[in-house]
């Protein structure tokens, strides 16, 4: 025996002879047992999102790891229900995901040849109750923790150690030493359960998978203009009235109800016995629910469901389908605030949690401003102008929240008008200054900034990215969020507890679009608000992201994958008989491989490495690898003369994107809708560069859009270009807006459909490349004409060349 012999023979004696009181000990024999000798010794990289705080080879890392197969068991010491309820967890997880079934024992000794996962409480191990330690090494796991969430934690950590790849069966762990917790204690995530409503099986499946991402606030916006969605016992018309309303748009408007012969009410709310249960729920899964309750604005559902709460005696008929900033605030008299007191009361009977959001975001005063009731308040009060009026309404619900043991949260609005009620914690969605002056003030803060943690934005500028705001917020963007503002001193950055991403849902109108717009970026997220700053990176956390997208797929979790998806760049070659490709990925994750003759591309097709020139036809198929394996799915282009001076509404300039959102049409209410990407304050797109002399002619697919925005002044600043026929054009110039009318193209045959139309023109030659111009007349700003594709043609159009709605 050499003497790397002897010392091993050494070291397995010691194994042998450790004590694991009262725990089974390893066998060398157990079919669970991995032998790693002679296995280079790199430093372990574990495929985990968020990566843990510290990953290490343990010492005794030449005696293997463990093989985790059918049968191998979860051991739990007895009288542990908390530990019990996390072996369910991880037992579920495992048998769905992995296709493996984990046997459980509480207590006494494992069979042999059962490889062992054991959960077990260490008191005292880190003051930190999400703390955990994961050990894998002689055929075993253990998980310890001093408290229960620790050991939640752990047992997310080895779900994900288990889930390396899209495969089932067993999986063989390297022996490998996590020391592991959080960097923040509040790890969150926002939805608006308000402008779209989503079922309660929904919710309770995106806790589940929140806390797969070992995120622990779900910060539910249970309230605003467009919905009330709790109910409430003592004010049953919150919800009876509040919790419904006629979508906008002409579509929606001619839907009718045969029940009621009225356009069909759209809505939802959650009763007091499924909060309760998704409470219980979110509870299992250490995540703690932030209910939102906005006030003193965005309430107009309260205040068409009981108007004395408002500040004017004139409120809309019914619910508004309008986004944006309404006017109507509750008004802050004594009667109202009680309102809002007893609101809170059962709102603290359902949520446990300590905090309790109240929402104080975007009241615009002028109502305020305009009621003598008010101002003469006001007077009495010695309150000097409007902000300080919101901060006294703010004080009179944090003192009442104080007074029953729990903390006011509101969003930055509520540092303004005066000093902060004690205790309460600013979110600070307006970029991060919120947080600053929060934490300078010694208040405590979550960093929930516009745009980069607002998911509402579209993580790509994909024709088939799902309707959002027109603002692309990557997924790059989201992890590169630097939670620890240089402004703030390390004793005020204290005061940070943490990140939030949110997902407001104007345009989030389904649920499989929600988890499409929170996945994979919730990843990102998530990363930031756990792992420490040292083992934060962004190239590693791109190559644990194909595993976490298999996670995915294998939760049923519709993740959106544009940040791995090779995107097809076409457009004319340089003498326009031919093709110019560029091929990429938001990520740049692996190799991008590519085929022309219709194969399924692999690892070991040519690699791209530059703009390719291609013939036409082409079926170009493409895909990235990395390792020999896919790490993308496959695009598929087919490149024609049409296809290359194909563009979309997102693959066209916006003139000014002033304020661009990716909407829908006012189409069919149920069904496929065009998404448009266009600039509502000015709808003005660019063709850039367009091969003039192959363009002799082109279709538009034109739609409506109902222009249901509060925008306040901002309404009068659209320039509306006047028509020439009754129901306007659509106009075409070279080169810029101001340049020549090359086309102009009548909308009457457009006007009457709820969908897109295809509308077809000649146009006159010219030489070269140029951008072209695309504007609308109109009299009206609603419905709101936009652009859905432009297709410029070889050829004069004539009914053969434009199939419409094509
Ligand atoms: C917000 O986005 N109004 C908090």
């Amino acid at each position: 025996m050499g003497r790397r012999g002897a010392r091993l023979s050494r070291a397995i004696a010691a194994v042998m002879m450790l004590s694991l009181g009262g725990w089974t000990a390893p066998r060398l024999a157990l079919p669970g047992f991995i032998t790693d000798l002679g296995k280079p010794k790199t430093p372990p990289v574990v495929n985990v999102i968020p990566a843990p705080a510290s990953v290490q080879t343990p010492p005794l890392a030449l005696l293997g790891g463990a093989a985790v197969a059918d049968g191998s068991v979860i051991l739990v010491e007895p009288g542990d229900p908390e530990a019990r309820q996390v072996a369910g967890y991880l037992q579920a997880h495992v048998a769905r995901t992995r296709g493996l079934n984990l046997e459980i024992v509480e207590g006494g000794r494992v069979p042999a040849g059962r490889a062992v996962i054991v959960l077990r409480r260490r008191p005292g191990q880190d003051p930190n109750a999400e703390a955990y330690a994961l050990d894998v090494g002689r055929g075993r796991v253990a998980i310890t923790a001093a408290q229960a969430p620790g050991l939640f934690y752990g047992a997310v950590t080895l779900w994900q150690l288990l889930t390396p790849d899209a495969g089932r069966g067993p999986v063989a762990l390297k022996p490998v030493h996590i020391a592991d917790a959080p960097r923040f204690a509040w790890r969150g995530l926002m939805l608006d359960s308000a402008r779209h409503y989503q079922s309660p099986e929904f919710i309770e499946r995106l806790i589940d998978v929140m806390a797969l991402h070992k995120l622990n606030r779900f910060h539910w916006h249970l309230t605003d203009d467009q919905a009330w969605r709790l109910q409430i016992l003592k004010y049953p018309r919150l919800t009876e009235v509040g919790a419904w309303r006629v979508p906008a748009g002409a579509a929606a408007q001619g839907d009718i109800d045969p029940a009621t012969g009225k356009p069909r009410l759209y809505g939802g709310f959650y009763t007091q016995a499924q909060v309760r249960e998704i409470v219980a729920y979110a509870a299992a899964r250490h995540v703690t629910i932030v209910p939102e309750i906005e006030m003193p604005g965005h309430g107009l559902s309260a205040v068409l469901a009981y108007p004395e709460l408002g500040s004017d005696g004139d409120p809309p008929a019914a619910i508004q389908s309008d986004w944006g900033v309404f006017p109507w605030l509750y008004n802050p008299s004594d009667h109202t605030l009680g309102v809002m007191q007893d609101v809170l009361s059962e709102v603290m009977d359902l949520f446990p949690g300590a905090d309790i959001h109240v929402g104080g975001d975007e009241a615009v005063k002028d109502q305020w401003k305009a009621s003598p009731t008010i101002q003469a308040q006001m007077k009495a009060m010695g309150i000097r102008d409007e902000d300080a009026l919101q901060s006294y309404f703010t004080h009179r619900i944090g003192e009442f929240l104080d007074a029953h043991g729990r903390k006011l949260v509101g969003w930055d609005e509520i540092l303004n008008g005066g000093p902060l009620p004690a205790g309460a914690t600013v979110m600070s969605w307006r970029g991060i200054g919120g947080a600053i002056t929060a934490a300078k003030a010694g208040h405590d803060t979550v960093l929930a900034p516009a745009p980069t943690l607002y998911f509402d934005n579209r993580q790509a500028n994909r024709a088939d990215e799902p309707p959002g705001r027109g603002t692309t917020v990557s997924l790059r963007d989201v992890y590169l969020f630097d939670p620890a503002p240089a402004a703030l001193t390390a004793d005020q950055r204290k005061h940070i507890l943490g990140v939030q991403a949110n997902l407001w849902t104007e345009h989030v109108r389904t649920e499989d679009r929600a988890e499409a717009m929170i996945f994979p970026r919730l990843s990102a997220s998530a990363e930031i608000g756990w792992s420490p700053t040292a083992v934060r990176d962004w190239t590693g956390f791109t190559e644990r992201l194909p595993a976490q997208m298999d996670r995915y797929r294998a939760l049923g979790v519709g993740a959106d994958d544009a940040a791995l998806a090779v995107s097809v760049d076409q457009s004319p070659s340089a003498a326009g008989d031919g093709a110019l490709v560029r091929l990429a990925t938001q990520i740049g994750l692996g190799d991008i491989r590519y085929t022309t003759d219709g194969a399924a591309p692999g690892p070991t097709s040519p690699a791209y490495a530059g703009p390719l020139t291609l013939p036409l036809p082409t079926h170009l198929r493409a895909a990235a690898f990395k390792g020999g394996q896919a790490v993308s799915p496959v695009a598929d282009a087919i490149l024609d003369p049409l296809t290359i001076r194909h563009r979309t509404s997102q693959q066209l300039k916006l003139c000014a994107g002033k304020l661009p959102l990716n909407l829908e049409d006012d189409g069919p209410v149920a069904g496929p809708r065009a998404v448009f990407l266009v600039d509502i304050l000015q709808p003005c797109w660019i063709y850039e560069g367009a091969d003039m002399p192959h363009a002799l002619g082109l279709a538009v697919s034109v739609g409506q859009l109902p222009f249901n925005f509060q925008i306040g002044a901002d309404r009068d600043k659209i320039v509306l270009h006047p028509p020439r026929a009754p129901d306007g054009e659509l106009e075409v110039r070279l080169d810029s807006c101001a340049g020549e009318l090359l086309a102009s193209l009548p909308l009457a045959p457009a006007t009457a459909s709820t969908g897109v139309t295809t509308l077809a023109a000649p146009l006159p030659p010219r030489i070269g490349r140029h951008d072209l111009c695309f504007t609308f007349t109109a009299k009206h700003l609603d419905p709101m004409w936009a652009i859905d594709w432009v297709q410029l043609l070889p050829v004069e159009p004539t009914p053969a060349a434009v199939k419409p709605g094509a």
